[in-house]
């Protein structure tokens, strides 16, 4: 199964999605008190944003995801890093149920979401992922910030008003990341018996060259629909022609970790 992130979205991936401040990490360890004899599953781990920077906080990390070029890319940043307690796994959020099987008598400190849950079906996997979670453990739901084109600002309105235009239809969805899905997502995690449910959120200011903008969008566009390569300048100058001509913008980015525990 593949929902868009592969091939070349994929590279765009790796190379221009920001990674998490370590206060987000910090975040992750405090709520469920991990520690290096812990276990912990980062599900939709993409190319290792979470992953890779949780490894050297717990004893082993599984990586899971149903995109081959995603999971090869994170192996890849993991390899790199040095990091030898990671596995990777191809899988979705409905193959959830079968770690259990390999899991034996160990259970999970916490799984991860990152970016992510809007592509699964978060009741069910709430409720799959309670057996398999220690006492103190729990389930983390990490939105790290806004889709570059729904920021307040005004590059990013002229950003969404030249993609809706290019690609002819309104780019609404808030892919999870809006206060609404973590209401949405707060109120699964308690039905599915998980306590404490509260969301910490780590602020900071960044400046995105036009570079680092344009992969960025790139990285957010399913692969069908990405510009083939030898379009791809024009769609860049399409862009940079409708932005404001700065040469730096200024991202706020909010980090939200919603947390819940089991007792
Ligand atoms: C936007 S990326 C997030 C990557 C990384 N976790 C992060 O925080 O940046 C979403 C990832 O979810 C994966 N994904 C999509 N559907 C999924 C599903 N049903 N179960 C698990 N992962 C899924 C995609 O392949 C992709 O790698």
């Amino acid at each position: 199964m593949t929902v868009g992130f592969s091939g070349d979205v994929a590279e765009y991936y790796a190379k221009f999605r920001r990674g998490y401040p370590p206060q987000a990490l910090d975040a992750l360890q405090t709520a469920f008190a991990l520690t290096t004899d812990d276990i912990v599953l980062d599900l939709g781990c993409g190319t290792g944003q979470l992953a890779v920077p949780l490894a050297s906080r717990v004893g082993s990390v599984i990586g899971m995801d149903p995109e081959p070029d995603m999971l090869r890319l994170a192996r890849d940043t993991a390899a790199r890093h040095d990091v030898r307690n990671a596995t990777w796994v191809l899988g979705a959020d409905s193959d959830v149920p079968a770690l259990s099987e390999l899991m034996g008598q160990r259970s999970l400190a916490m799984a991860v979401i990152g970016q992510a849950l809007h592509w699964m079906d978060h009741g069910e996997l709430f409720r799959a992922l309670s057996p398999l979670i220690r006492p103190g453990g729990g389930i983390a739901v990490v939105a790290n910030g806004t889709p570059l084109w729904l920021q307040d600002d005004e590059w990013s309105r002229s950003l969404r008003a030249c993609l809706e235009d290019y690609f002819g239809t309104k780019l609404e969805a808030s892919c999870g990341t809006g206060a609404s899905d973590r209401l949405r997502y707060g109120q699964a995690l308690e039905a599915a018996g998980f306590e404490g449910v509260r969301e910490i959120v780590i602020e900071y200011s960044d400046e995105l060259s036009f570079d680092q903008l344009i992969g960025g969008v790139y990285s957010a566009i399913p692969a069908d629909e990405l510009p083939e390569p030898d379009a791809r300048p024009a769609f860049a100058e399409r862009i940079r022609q409708s932005l404001p001509p700065d040469q730096y913008f200024t991202e706020d980015v909010a980090v939200s970790v919603l947390v819940g525990r089991l007792r």
